[in-house]
């Protein structure tokens, strides 16, 4: 999946190595799907997306922002979440709020209307993914937050302010975004995707074990559930829903209200457990997830991943995986209902229901495919939008491939014009695409015609067995980079600080405190205020559990962690979990002692 940070120099090494053995080849063109473009039936078409016979796509906006998910309300109009920060080279956000009301009222297929609104950067906004729409609110994912606005009657935006429902989620690491689903009876299942990739000691680093249990997993690495009518519902770990899933960003209801999520299978097998697999094997295992979503569930992130070759879930190597053939624990985990090829990264996910598309694509589900890097050096895949017909909660034969053509000549996240981040259906059955790289928003309808709705023009996804293709001289890197989050707001300038400290170390300290910078789950056991959870206690006081509350010690505790607590049931890992720096140690030391020294 696209979204880990760190690569490691060993695997760059390797990966350079493998490069030289199979020989250059030209840069990786776009996959083609067969289909043909249909510019007798789609005259107004000029999306350049390839689709089945039938079908037609037009540009309905485009510049938005970093568009992700989006909503499309009773009346038509298209909302949208817009994002910032690390994940764009934090780049400058798009001018006014974070979200985006888009409208065609012509029938052009275009929308004519485009009304922005919510947080800006100015009011400490950054953006987020996750939108909803419930008993007349728009719900979206702000920052550390799920907040609902009102839309009057007559008005296409909010007026008042919104009202936070969900606050204190926790941020950081490898995957800090919060999208959700909300269902009729109002529960609010949000995504809490994990802050590493497989839960090592060290994250993405060479021959690192995983933690074990781990601790991670009662913060994030699940599904929690809260109610969309409630307001200033605080985080916190008791409210799972489900458990195992490393990054669930599509969510689909269907008419009997199952739920199935997609899930970004991790990352990495060869370039951190190099004797146990081959290059190729890391481009394509472990398989992209469909899971049927239940209460109680547990998927199997971080012990295992789901090998799409033998159709099991076997054990990963950070827990005595053997490269696939042990499975231990991984029997008792739920499977997936349908998978993907490796990487693609399934960032969201729409079902089908309404009646202007044929037949053949009812009670199925669009899934959004951002694209990997982490199939180089071998030839990328996914950005595209793939179909999953479904028969009541289980998949029915494989995906194909729906749209394609969005990346533009070469599929890698430096290089795609467009990538697949969100999926929506309209009311009147239009399918609606988001692209994060340039804000277009793409809408395609089903026109008809000649050659239409025939199996003939439906491309079938690569089957698991596909070997991982040619080597591409195109060496993609993850797009995020490790910037700190552009927009975050310095929220320190008021605090002490200690000798041998500066002002902007507290400023980074929060930042790494928060999860913004460096990775540390720290908020996940001492809040997001740092006054302590069920996991981990109050750091703002004057009582100390370890030290003696000097800057020192702090740094000390920090660095060490707490192998045997005093007063809480399981560890603090050294640094939290994540592997910061000396510099970062000292800020968040720093930044902790700043918080329990306040003038009272
Ligand atoms: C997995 C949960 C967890 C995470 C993540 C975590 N801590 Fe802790 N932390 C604890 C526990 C448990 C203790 C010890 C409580 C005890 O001894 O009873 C502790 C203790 C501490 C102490 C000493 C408190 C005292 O009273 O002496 C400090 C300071 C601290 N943590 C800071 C941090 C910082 C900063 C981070 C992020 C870099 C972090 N912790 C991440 C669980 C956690």
């Amino acid at each position: 999946m696209s979204d880990g940070r760190h690569r490691n120099p060993w695997f760059v090494i390797a990966m350079l190595g493998a490069m030289c053995a199979a020989g250059f080849s030209t840069p990786a063109q776009s996959a083609q799907t067969g289909a043909q473009s249909a510019s007798d039936t789609c005259p107004e078409t000029d999306s350049g997306l390839k689709l089945p016979a039938g079908f037609c796509a037009t540009i309905f906006a485009d510049g938005i922002g970093h568009a992700r998910h989006l909503v499309v309300a009773a009346n038509g109009v298209v909302y949208v979440n817009t994002w910032s920060g690390r994940y764009y080279g934090n780049d400058t956000p798009h001018a006014g709020g974070f979200l985006v009301a888009l409208q065609d009222t012509t029938g052009a297929g275009k929308a004519n209307v485009n009304n922005r609104f919510g947080e800006t950067v100015q009011s400490g906004g950054a953006g987020g993914t996750g939108i909803g729409l419930y008993k007349g609110g728009l719900f979206a994912e702000i920052n550390d937050k799920i907040v609902r606005y009102t839309l009057p009657a007559g008005s296409i935006v909010p007026q008042g302010p919104a009202v936070p429902i969900v606050t204190g989620l926790p941020l950081g690491g490898d995957h800090p975004m919060r999208p959700f689903l909300i269902d009729r009876d109002g529960s609010l299942y949000i995504d809490l995707a994990t802050a590493t990739n497989s839960c090592q000691g060290q994250n993405r680093t060479l021959h690192s074990p995983g933690i074990d249990p781990c601790t991670e997993l009662n913060t994030r690495g699940g599904i929690w559930r809260y109610d969309a009518n409630e307001r200033n519902q605080a985080f916190s770990p008791a409210e799972r829903f489900a458990t195992g899933i490393r990054n669930a960003e599509g969510f689909a209801i269907d008419a009997a209200d199952r739920i199935f999520v997609t899930q970004h299978g991790r990352d990495q097998l060869y370039a951190n457990w190099p004797e146990r697999y081959k290059p190729e094997e890391e481009a394509t295992q472990p398989a992209e997830e469909l899971l049927l979503l239940k209460r109680g569930g547990d998927y199997g992130w971080p012990e295992c991943y789901y090998d799409a070759i033998q159709g099991r879930l076997v054990l990963a190597p950070e827990y005595g995986g053997d490269g696939g053939k042990k499975v231990g624990p991984c029997a008792t985990k739920s499977a997936p209902i349908a998978s993907f090829p490796a990487h693609w990264a399934p960032n969201a996910m729409a079902l089908y229901d309404k009646s202007q598309f044929p037949a053949h694509y009812r009670h199925g589900v669009f899934i959004a495919l951002h694209g990997s890097w982490d199939r180089a050096p071998y030839r990328q895949g996914g950005y595209n939008v793939v179909f999953q017909a479904l028969a009541g909660d289980h998949a029915s034969g494989q995906c194909e491939i729906f749209a394609d053509g969005f990346a533009g000549a070469v599929e890698s996240p430096d290089q795609a014009a467009h990538r697949p981040s969100g999926v929506a259906v309209g009311p009147d059955g239009s399918l609606y695409v988001s692209d994060d790289v340039r804000g277009r928003i793409y809408r395609i309808v089903y026109r008809g015609g000649p050659g239409a709705d025939s199996a003939a023009t439906r491309t079938p996804c690569p089957s698991a067995t596909a070997p991982a293709g040619k080597v591409s001289v195109d060496d993609a890197k993850p797009p995020e980079g490790t910037h700190p989050n552009a927009g975050a707001a310095d929220a320190t300038a008021s605090l002490p600080v200690p000798v041998g400290a500066t002002k902007e170390m507290v400023a980074l300290g929060d930042r790494v405190y928060h999860g913004e910078v460096g990775g540390a789950p720290c908020t996940g056991c001492h809040g997001a205020n740092a006054t302590g959870t069920p996991l981990g206690p109050d750091l703002t006081g004057t009582h100390w559990l370890w030290g003696d509350g000097s800057y020192a010690a702090i740094a000390k505790i920090i660095s060490a962690g707490v192998p045997q607590p005093k007063q809480y049931r399981a560890p603090m890992p050294p640094m939290g979990g994540a592997q910061l720096t000396s510099d970062q140690v000292s800020a968040v030391a720093a930044y902790i002692w700043a918080l329990s020294h306040r003038a009272p």
